[in-house]
């Protein structure tokens, strides 16, 4: 359970308006990826690997909802983004080893790390994706990686 007197960092991870990149179920997303980061600030130790475990899932279906509409849309550098995707997810489940084997200071880290990593990739590929499906105008689906299309679709 999460309590303020087990936070470790006076600042937590904040959603931003330059976060926002026009893309509603992009921003969507982005929106769920940073609570999750800043709710793993927070949490305690012991609540940290099933956290990181529903945040690895989160990123799983954020990547993949992304490399499917750089494929559908045809986005020139499509290799160079659906690449980082790899190499961080990499290390999000190494990590995810390691805490679940008692490393919670290395958890910590990563959060740490990836909220920087966020910043930037929000900035350059994300951003790039963006304006590339708001300037040829294709159409991609309004769920989130939270709430896949299979998920919203269920009774
Ligand atoms: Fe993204
Ligand atoms: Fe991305």
């Amino acid at each position: 359970m999460c309590t303020p007197t087990m936070w470790r960092q006076v600042t937590r991870m904040k959603w931003k308006a330059e976060f926002e990149l026009g893309v509603e179920p992009m921003d969507a997303t982005h929106r769920e990826f940073v609570t999750l980061l800043s709710e793993m600030e927070s949490c305690a130790g012991e609540d940290l690997g099933h956290r990181l475990e529903h945040f690895a899932a989160h990123t799983v279906a954020h990547f993949d909802q992304e490399n499917a509409w750089m494929h559908a849309c045809g986005f020139p550098p499509i290799r160079c983004h659906t690449g980082e995707h790899e190499r961080v997810l990499r290390v999000i489940f190494d990590v995810l080893e390691r805490v679940r084997a008692g490393e919670v200071d290395l958890g910590r880290r990563l959060i740490a790390e990836l909220s920087l990593w966020f910043e930037h990739h929000a900035a350059t590929m994300d951003h790039a994706l963006a304006s590339y499906i708001r300037a040829t105008g294709y159409h991609i689906p309004s769920a989130t990686a939270g709430q896949p299309l299979q998920r919203a679709a269920a009774p």
